[in-house]
This record gives C-alpha cells, sequence and structure tokens, in this order.
C-alpha cells in the first residue's frame, strides 16, 4: 500500500513534466507562429554573427557593436554568409543608436509614425540581449505598476509581502538580468508616470520601499523608448527625464528609390511569411504606389512642376507597405495571382482618404490632374475611378 502512493504521485508530475513539455513545444514552433520574436525568427542569423564575432563586447550584449550593427543593416560576413538588411537606410544612426546603449544614457527613437522605431527597437533588443520581449506598451492608461512591480493579491493577503508576492514588470526583470527593456511610445505615457523611469535611469535602481529593499540594474541593462512625434504636446518629456535619453531620429526615407527598396524587400518577406499563392508585385508597381505617397506627402510631384495639397494622414513607409501587401492578397486569392492596379486601387485610397470630406477633396484632384495624365498610369486611374 505505502508503495503504491509515492508511485502515483510520481505519475502525476510525470504527466504535468509531460504537459509543460507540450506547452513550450506549441509556443516556440517555427511554423506554427503568426509572429515570432526577431531572436527566434533570425536565429540563424545572429548565431553566425556570434560565431564569427571577435570583437569586444559590452558587458552582458550577446555581440559587439559590430557585429549588431551588421545585423541591422545587413551583409557579407567573410564566411560567405549573408545577413539579410533589416533597416534600409542612413548607416550613421544605427551607429549612433547602437553606440548610445553602451554608455549610461537611453535611447529615445523619434519620429513620425512608420519610420521603423518599433522594427529598430525590437532588433536591436534581439541582437544586444537575444531577447525582444522585455517591452512595456506606453498608452494613456499605463501606470507606475506596469513600469515597476505589481503584487500577486492572493499571496499579498495570505503570506504579506514578500518578494514571492511580488510581479516584476518587463523593466524591473531587464534591470535583474541586465537585458535591454522596451517602452513603446513613451509620451503616451501621462507625465506623472513617465517620471517613474527618472530614478530608474538616473540610479539605475528600482525601489520596492514596501519590503524595504530594490532591485539594483546589472551590467548590460539599459532602455530603448520609442516616442512618436505626432504625439508631441500630448505629454510632451519632462526635461529631467529627456537629459536620461539620447535622441535619434528616424527620417523618413530620403529618396524614393531608397523607399520603394524598403517596400520591396517587406512585402516579399511578408508574402513569404503568409505564404500568399502569388508572385512578389512588379516593381513598376511599387514605384508607383511610392511615388504616389511621397508626392501627396511632399505637397508636390516627383518633376517639382505642380504643387499639391497634402492629405491628412501621415502616408507612411509602413502604410506603403500594407496597402502593396492587401493588394497581394486580392490578387492571390481572387484575380489572376499578379498584382493590377484593381487591386491596390481600394486600400490606396484608403491610405489617402483618412477625412471623408476634406482628404476626398485632395485625392480628386490629385486623381484628376495627376494620375490620369501620366502615361502608363491609365489602368491605375480607370481602378481608382471604379471604386469612387
Ligand atoms: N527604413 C526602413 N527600413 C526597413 N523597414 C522599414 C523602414 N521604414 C519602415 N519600415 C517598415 O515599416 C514597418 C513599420 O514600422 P514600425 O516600426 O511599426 O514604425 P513606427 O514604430 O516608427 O511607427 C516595419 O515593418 C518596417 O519593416
Ligand atoms: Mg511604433
Amino acid at each position: 500500500m505505502n508503495t503504491e502512493k509515492p508511485a502515483k504521485t510520481a505519475k502525476t508530475a510525470k504527466a504535468k513534466v509531460d504537459n509543460t513539455e507540450v506547452a513550450t513545444t506549441v509556443t516556440t514552433s517555427v511554423s506554427t507562429l503568426l509572429r515570432e520574436h526577431a531572436e527566434s525568427q533570425f536565429a540563424e542569423e545572429l548565431a553566425e554573427l556570434a560565431k564569427i564575432d571577435t570583437k569586444q563586447r559590452p558587458p552582458n550584449w550577446k555581440l559587439s557593436p559590430w557585429a549588431v550593427s551588421t545585423y541591422l543593416l545587413g551583409g557579407k560576413l567573410d564566411n560567405g554568409f549573408e545577413v539579410s538588411p533589416k533597416y534600409i537606410g542612413n548607416k550613421r544612426i544605427i551607429e549612433i543608436a547602437i553606440a548610445t546603449l553602451t554608455t549610461d544614457r537611453a535611447l529615445l527613437l523619434f519620429g513620425v509614425p512608420g519610420t521603423a522605431k518599433s522594427w529598430v527597437s525590437e532588433h536591436l533588443a534581439a541582437a544586444i540581449s537575444g531577447d525582444s520581449t522585455l517591452l512595456i506598451q506606453g498608452t494613456a492608461g499605463t501606470s507606475e505598476e506596469v513600469i515597476r512591480y505589481g503584487w500577486n493579491y492572493a499571496r499579498l493577503l495570505a503570506d504579506g509581502p514578500s518578494m514571492a508576492a511580488l510581479v516584476a514588470s518587463p523593466m524591473m526583470r531587464a534591470m535583474a538580468d541586465g537585458k535591454i527593456a522596451r517602452v513603446e511610445e513613451l509620451t503616451r505615457i501621462p507625465s506623472d508616470v513617465q517620471d517613474t523611469l527618472i530614478t530608474i535611469l538616473s540610479e539605475k535602481t528600482l525601489p520596492i520601499p514596501e519590503l524595504n529593499s530594490e532591485v539594483q540594474s546589472t551590467r548590460g541593462f539599459n532602455v530603448i523608448a520609442t516616442a512618436n512625434n505626432r504625439d508631441r504636446g500630448v505629454n510632451e518629456l519632462s526635461s529631467a527625464l529627456k537629459r536620461r535619453f539620447n535622441t535619434v531620429i528616424l527620417p523618413v526615407p530620403d529618396s524614393a528609390d531608397e523607399e520603394v527598396e524598403i517596400v520591396q524587400s517587406r512585402v516579399e518577406s511578408l508574402g513569404r511569411a503568409l505564404e500568399l499563392p502569388a508572385e512578389p508585385p512588379a516593381l513598376e508597381e511599387v514605384r508607383r504606389i511610392v511615388t504616389i505617397f511621397r508626392e501627396l506627402r511632399n505637397g508636390v510631384t516627383s518633376d517639382g512642376k505642380t504643387k499639391l495639397k497634402s492629405p491628412s494622414g501621415t502616408l507612411s513607409t509602413a502604410e506603403a507597405i500594407s496597402v502593396v501587401n492587401s493588394g497581394l492578397a486580392l490578387a492571390a486569392h481572387f484575380g489572376d495571382g499578379y498584382l493590377r492596379a484593381g487591386d491596390v486601387a481600394s486600400s490606396l485610397i484608403g491610405a489617402v482618404v483618412k477625412d471623408p470630406v476634406q482628404d476626398q477633396l485632395v485625392w480628386k484632384e490629385y486623381l484628376e490632374t495627376v494620375v490620369k495624365e501620366r502615361d502608363n498610369w491609365k489602368d491605375l486611374y480607370r481602378a481608382c475611378r471604379e471604386v469612387d
């Protein structure tokens, strides 16, 4: 009788282990996840870089600053291995961002929506800490608890405050483990809550008054925040907090060629990930969308001859990517598998016309004065007229 009991316990324990094993496999399986974290999606690139990286690594960094920058900007390694570019644009911007993270100042990525702030932040954290998940999403409702720590109330009531009853925030875990913490949309967080970051960034410690204790940062800890200049004035950063950050501005792509390259490469990899049964879009179609975005954004045609009114939306590169991607989905499932003007027309108009009155007028004028008159744009003109 006595021998049976432990056997049973052992069995339940085994089953539990099996369960967790199943659970872990499910969440890390490559093919079933809709979106992988950068560190798993690009695990091979990160491993190859680590293998050949002989340069000095800052304390607790997985790679040297040089290797982190190669991971972000792409390049061919000496052994022939090809690292894909994540950020397309000015190399110096990425180098300044990485260099900042080796100092005691935090990094603030600033710019208009859709300039790859979140994207760069995720890849930097993945390359530096091997972990891009220590993330705090800034909203008007973000509380101090979200940045510092919370409590498991059942345990708190049962046993009183203790380390075991404390629920660490991603920030606290990053500090303890010497990793990069990410704060998205910093300026959407109410100002008094933002200021919680001051002690963390200047003293590198997170006090826990309830336990008369603190969490001190391990080396390697730093913060990457992103902020949108469209939110300027919403919750302006206090000057005390601003001083703790080095601000790096991510610009709208300089040239049309650069923007076409960004859209083309992102659409290709998204199409692959979503397994869209369509041909990658013709460069000409991408160029046409990017031209429309740039002309409306800049308020002038690309030849500089005609002044245009700009619509209220941002018309970011990210939106151009979604216009092409939605078009590709239409082409794949309801067309002939090739991206045609009719497939992009409705999402193009959706991106431009955000305000039904003002933007509609801007779009109509652009359609009739610019799109209609261009050689080889007749199909697009007709398709857009049909949507209206
Ligand atoms: N310069 C760029 N290089 C590579 N990808 C870019 C670039 N600009 C925009 N993107 C793409 O745009 C998308 C949106 O970027 P995101 O980081 O969400 O913008 P933000 O946070 O600045 O609003 C990402 O998928 C990213 O790949
Ligand atoms: Mg963002």
